[in-house]
């Protein structure tokens, strides 16, 4: 259950968020007793400092919480998160410190402090409660919470509980909450309605190769989303080392996150008609995997020679993304933990993307900016085509180079997409250490960024 808004108002303790620098107005401001009390325990606003200030009975009158300077927080994701983890277990009502975007962000971060995965075993709850606080949509802060619980939770699950089948139940469970129909062509249907990539990555797995359809919405511009959705990725008979395999359970980090995105549009009910689009296979090692060399012909007719099983999120995402440009969408947004060179490039909390268009760049800056969702430019270098052509076939999907390799993979994937607006993030989806709000895991990247700027990236 995602967490969401205590509805205990009465009970709420007033909770005042300090920033650094108000620090001393706002203690000048205070009663004698309060003086006192916060000065004999050392509180002046700085992060990580809470206080619990009490009444003349003892009780809980008030509580504090440190918000630091701009600049530290400029560092940190969630500066409140961090107050919420040390505040004892209580409900809370922010009531001075924090208004506007920052507010909202930063309730967004302490509700993601309560959440826990806990499939395998039962978990502590989270401690501190929250109501929505004055001026917050609390409906918009709670459809975040549960979209990007979704992607954490379904990113966490291990590849044996998480394959292929497991994923479309996943979709399917989302799809039936909002109305949505979905479609699912599995196994050597994949060969029958040409999806001959799809199923050839997932064709040596036990667990059937398949790609989930999702539908939603009658009227309004088109936004299809394609999330890659690798259950598991060994490298194929091009085999990952050991330390390359360790994570790659989050390989269908693509597929959740576009399922949160969904569900972020459908709770929202807005104007578009969505489709979601997953090629979810496991990228496995058996008699009849795919070969290195393998010249493959997609459903666009477009050739590859496989020159790395290991590059199997771009074929699988390459007829997923042809069938989604044969309707020629108003938008269509690809997301898959494609490349460990992204990872590289930019390092694990900015989520590259890639888009032709200034305007869906600049949007989609701003926007995550503004909810926390930090994501980065990266460039369709046009001369780095050179790299994707063989001699043998239209594209080769491992360039040796070993340069450029977020550029090469999104450069292939956009030769898949399109006439229309397109748009490419290549994520990472995993956090590799606890920070507040963000345990290590699955997380969401991208997701909120274009759900903020969605409306004026289509006719809206
Ligand atoms: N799933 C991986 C990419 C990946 C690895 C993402 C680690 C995040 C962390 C993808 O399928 C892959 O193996 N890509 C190769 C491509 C190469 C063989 C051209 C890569 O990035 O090394
Ligand atoms: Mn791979
Ligand atoms: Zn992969």
């Amino acid at each position: 259950m995602a967490p969401t808004f205590s509805k205990d108002r009465s009970a709420a303790i007033p909770l005042h968020v300090i920033e650094q620098s108000r620090f001393d107005s706002w203690h000048k401001a205070q009663d004698e007793r309060v003086r006192a009390w916060v000065e004999v325990n050392g509180f002046t606003g700085a992060r990580g400092q809470v206080l619990l200030v009490p009444d003349a009975d003892g009780r809980p009158l008030m509580a504090l919480a440190g918000f630091a300077n701009p600049g530290q927080r400029a560092r940190r994701r969630f500066m409140l998160a961090t107050a919420a983890e040390a505040l004892p277990a209580a409900v809370y009502d922010i009531v001075s410190g924090l208004d506007g975007q920052e507010l909202e962000t930063e309730v967004f971060g302490w509700l993601m402090t309560q959440h826990r995965f806990d499939r395998y075993r039962a978990q502590q709850p989270g401690g501190a409660t929250l109501v929505a606080p004055e001026g917050v949509d609390a409906v918009r802060i709670e459809s975040l919470v549960a979209a990007e619980c979704l992607i954490r939770d379904l990113i966490d699950t291990p590849a044996a509980d998480m394959g292929p089948a497991e994923l479309e139940a996943a979709a399917t469970d989302l799809a039936g909450q909002f109305g949505a129909s979905v479609d699912v062509v599995r196994g050597d249907d994949l060969l029958d309605q040409n999806f001959p990539l799809i199923h050839t990555v997932g064709r040596a797995s036990t667990r059937a190769p398949r790609l989930i359809d999702i539908t939603w919405g009658e009227a309004g511009p088109k936004v299809t989303l394609v999330g890659k959705g690798v259950c598991f990725d060994t490298g194929g008979l091009n085999l990952k080392p050991r330390a390359g395999m360790a994570l790659m359970k989050k390989d269908m980090g693509g597929a959740a996150t576009v399922l949160g995105l969904a569900r972020l549009i459908m709770a929202k009910g807005l104007g578009v008609r969505l489709r979601v689009l997953i090629p979810a296979v496991e990228n496995a090692v058996a008699g009849n995997a795919f070969r290195p060399g393998d010249i493959l012909t997609s459903r666009k007719g477009l050739t590859v020679e496989n020159n790395n099983t290991d590059a199997e999120g771009r074929l699988v995402l390459a007829d997923a993304l042809a069938l989604a440009s044969e309707e020629q969408p108003d938008l269509l947004v690809s997301m898959a933990t494609l490349t460990g060179a992204a990872r590289i490039a930019v390092g694990s909390d900015l989520a590259p993307f890639f888009t032709d268009h200034d305007d869906i760049a600049e949007a989609l800056s701003r926007a995550g900016g503004g909810v926390a969702d930090p994501v980065w430019r990266l460039p369709f270098h046009e001369p780095y085509e050179l790299k994707i052509e063989p001699a043998h076939a239209d594209l080769d999907n491992a360039p040796s180079s070993g340069f450029a390799g977020a550029i090469t993979a999104a450069l292939f994937l956009r030769r898949f997409a399109g006439p229309g607006r397109y748009v490419h993030f290549d994520i990472y989806g995993w956090n590799s250490a606890n920070q507040p709000g963000r345990p290590k895991g699955g997380f969401g990247q991208g997701a909120r960024a274009l759900f903020e700027a969605l409306p004026g990236l289509v006719d809206l």
